[in-house]
């Protein structure tokens, strides 16, 4: 061909824009994908609007193709979908004389493995006279994504139909069209051409999709949900992990605490310090006398002379002004109150005698002091003497706990609010159509099942300080799942979603994160009893108002609540620890006594649900809490630990000594 350019018409079909073109993003955005391309190949001829009309379709069509200069290329944006009044393809497709169906086939599967609603795009693609016509989607970005898909192929494809001769544009052979185009065969294996294909690469820095950087065998997909059940994986693509690599895994994607302000009260239990905190103010704040009894100003001797004495005041432990104590008189004062301006010393109760009252006889007026031993100071706590204001009475990373102390010592010094941790937001979503809510009326139908799940870790997750959000039940459906984990991440900072992790057709947990929502699996498989499938991802969102980056996290966990319930202590709870700044994370593990045998999995380390108590001897025992089938919650009840079975080794015998994960409080004690 000539060095001229190929012609391009675009040509965007939308009511809306046709009323008022300032509305169109799509015609700008597509003019721009040919006029970035790097090698320049299209001029854009013309860009125009037309309503959803098949006759405005099919007059702009032949307008540009049928005469002796024709456009190279027409491409058409929006109207491909299910609305009634979407009618592109209805209106191009009678048109076409040659249809394209492999250009087709490549935008569909560049938009399916960017988003499952590509699976509503009707997209045509086909030769008319000697143009080439395309229909792309009517969003920017999808249309954008689609055209990007296909334009390295489309200058050969428009040399072909507008008449060039095929063996001109052969010449360099297969090769040369390949590297026009874009591809680099870079092996041959058993007459198959293996490409590295930069259609998705970094384009003359325009920024395209990612390209993966690693083997597929490194580097496991999901299922993809469109493939249907005859392609779907036999087996799981993840590696199966160690529970330790797992929690190192999660140790390492787990964000790392942000610290604000909050106000000291009983909502700071379980929180963290993000800061050291300094008294505000010293304690006591004033000089107080420590016994009931009388204030005193000593002579110049620095002991108190024994003798009979005016009682001129009385000092209570309430707040206000009271005057200086005189030398020769007394003031009457209680535990705590202040002392007297003047005062050195107070004289317990028990060192005095009354020696008159007042007329009325109400009032004490003189009292005999009985000891010259008291000294300066005595009786007397004096300001500061217990926290100096500016002190520091707490370090970052101490924890303000459920016992109180650390609650009231901030509360003593006049602080009224302190840096912790941000605490995370954990979300508790089930998926599955065959799940309904535990509370609902009514007897089951075949195949339903009472939603466990939910309530279970709900009830956990506030039981062990964080706050939990129910996010209900979402349906298996893959548009359905996509839109609860995009609301979801709106309100929480972790995802727990029970079910759909397994190996089953339906299962779309894994493919939406990571087809749908971009985010990357760190784990699918965990060696383990229960709780194999355990997932765990990641994925950064942009906030909308800052543009800071955040990452969430997800903890896809077994639907059988048993499993669920393990895998929530187990890998859930020491993500939250590491988040709110609580170190060490996770559960304490501590060396119990077998009551009665048990037997260990022959493939996989297994957490066993017991009941520890301390026996008066001080050890721990544990029982186990019955039959340990994993959709048995019903082994949970009375549990507060987690046996820590060993892979393999038989049964152990009544009496030796097992690690356990304490879960819950040891609940008093059983006689020996
Ligand atoms: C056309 O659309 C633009 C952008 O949405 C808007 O600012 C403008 O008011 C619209 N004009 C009319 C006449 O509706
Ligand atoms: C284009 O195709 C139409 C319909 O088949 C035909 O009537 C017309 O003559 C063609 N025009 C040219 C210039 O080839
Ligand atoms: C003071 O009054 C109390 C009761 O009003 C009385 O019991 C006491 O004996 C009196 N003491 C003196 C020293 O008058
Ligand atoms: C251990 O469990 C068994 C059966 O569940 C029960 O009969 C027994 O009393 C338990 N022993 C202790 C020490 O709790």
């Amino acid at each position: 061909m000539s060095d001229s350019k190929l012609t391009a018409a675009i040509l965007i079909v939308s009511d809306t824009a046709s009323q008022n073109a300032s509305t169109d993003r799509c015609g700008p955005a597509l003019k721009e994908v040919f006029e970035s391309d790097e090698r320049g190949s299209f001029a854009v001829s013309e860009v125009k609007i037309v309503p959803d009309s098949t006759e405005a379709i099919q007059h702009f069509i032949k307008h540009n193709t049928d005469h002796a200069d024709p456009v190279n290329l027409i491409i058409t944006s929006g109207g491909t979908g299910f609305a009634v009044k979407d009618s592109t393809p209805e209106a191009v497709s009678p048109l076409i004389h040659k249809h394209a169906t492999g250009l087709v086939h490549a935008m569909l599967s560049a938009s399916l493995a960017i988003t499952p609603f590509a699976m509503m795009a009707r997209p045509i693609a086909g030769v008319r006279n000697s143009t080439l016509i395309i229909t792309l989607p009517g969003s920017p970005k999808g249309a954008k994504e689609n055209l990007e898909a296909i334009l390295r192929q489309l200058p050969h494809a428009c040399q072909q139909a507008a008449g060039a001769d095929s063996r001109e544009l052969h010449v360099g052979g297969v090769t040369q069209l390949e590297q026009d185009a874009g591809l680099r065969r870079f092996m041959t294996v058993k007459g198959m051409s293996v490409y590295n294909c930069e259609i998705y690469g970094h384009v003359h820095g325009s920024h395209k999709a990612p390209v993966p950087h690693t083997k597929s065998e490194s580097h496991p997909q999901s299922n993809d949900p469109n493939a249907g059940p005859s392609r779907r994986y036999r087996s799981s693509p993840y590696p199966m992990l160690s529970v330790d690599e797992a929690l190192q895994l999660i140790q390492e994607h787990t964000p790392s605490s942000k610290a604000v302000m909050r106000l000291v009260d009983e909502a700071l239990v379980g929180s963290v310090l993000a800061d050291d905190v300094k008294a505000v103010e010293s304690v006591p704040a004033f000089r107080a006398s420590i016994v009931d009894g009388y204030a005193i100003k000593l002579p110049s001797s620095g002991k108190s002379v024994k003798g009979i004495y005016p009682v001129a005041m009385i000092s209570h432990a309430q707040a206000g002004d009271i005057a200086s104590l005189e030398e020769g008189s007394i003031a009457r004062i209680t535990t705590g109150a202040p002392l007297p301006p003047g005062a050195d010393a107070v004289v317990m109760v028990e060192d005095t005698v009354l020696k008159s009252n007042t007329t009325d006889g109400q009032e004490e007026k003189d009292v005999e002091i009985l000891t010259d031993e008291i000294v300066r100071g005595e009786n007397i706590r004096e300001v500061g003497s217990d926290v100096q204001a500016g002190e520091t009475i707490m370090k970052k990373g101490e924890g303000i706990t459920a016992i109180g102390g650390e609650l009231g010592l901030l509360a003593s010094v006049g602080v009224r609010q302190v840096l912790v941790y941000h605490k995370p937001v954990v979300g508790v979503l089930s998926t599955g159509d065959e799940i309904v809510p535990h509370d609902r009326l009514g007897d089951l139908r075949l195949g339903e099942v009472r939603d466990t799940n939910r309530p279970t870790l709900l009830t956990a997750i506030q039981g062990s300080g964080f706050k939990a959000m129910d996010l209900g039940i979402a349906s298996d459906k893959p548009g359905a799942l996509e839109e609860a984990l995009r609301t979801a991440f709106t309100h929480v900072d972790v995802l727990i979603t029970t079910g759909g992790v397994s190996m089953g057709e339906l299962d779309l947990l894994k493919p939406t994160i990571e087809r749908a929502l971009g985010g990357t699996i760190h784990f699918g498989r965990v060696n383990m009893k229960p709780g194999k499938p355990t997932t765990f991802a990641s994925l950064v969102l942009k906030n909308p108002t800052s543009g800071a980056r955040i990452t969430k996290l997800i903890f896809s966990l077994p639907g059988n609540p048993a499993s669920a319930t393990v895998c929530y202590h187990l890998f859930v709870f020491p993500s939250l620890h590491t988040a709110s700044g609580i170190s060490p994370p996770g559960l304490p593990k501590v060396t119990v006594i077998l009551e009665s045998a048990v037997r260990c999995d022959k493939g996989r380390p297994e957490y066993h649900r017991v009941a520890v108590t301390a026996k008066r001897d001080g050890i721990l025992y544990a029982n186990s809490t019955g039959m340990q089938r994993s959709s048995r919650i019903g082994s949970f009840k009375s549990a507060n630990a987690l046996l820590c079975l060993p892979a393999g080794k038989g049964m152990l015998s009544k009496g030796d000594k097992v690690d356990a994960l304490l879960m819950g409080q040891i609940v008093g004690y059983i006689d020996a």
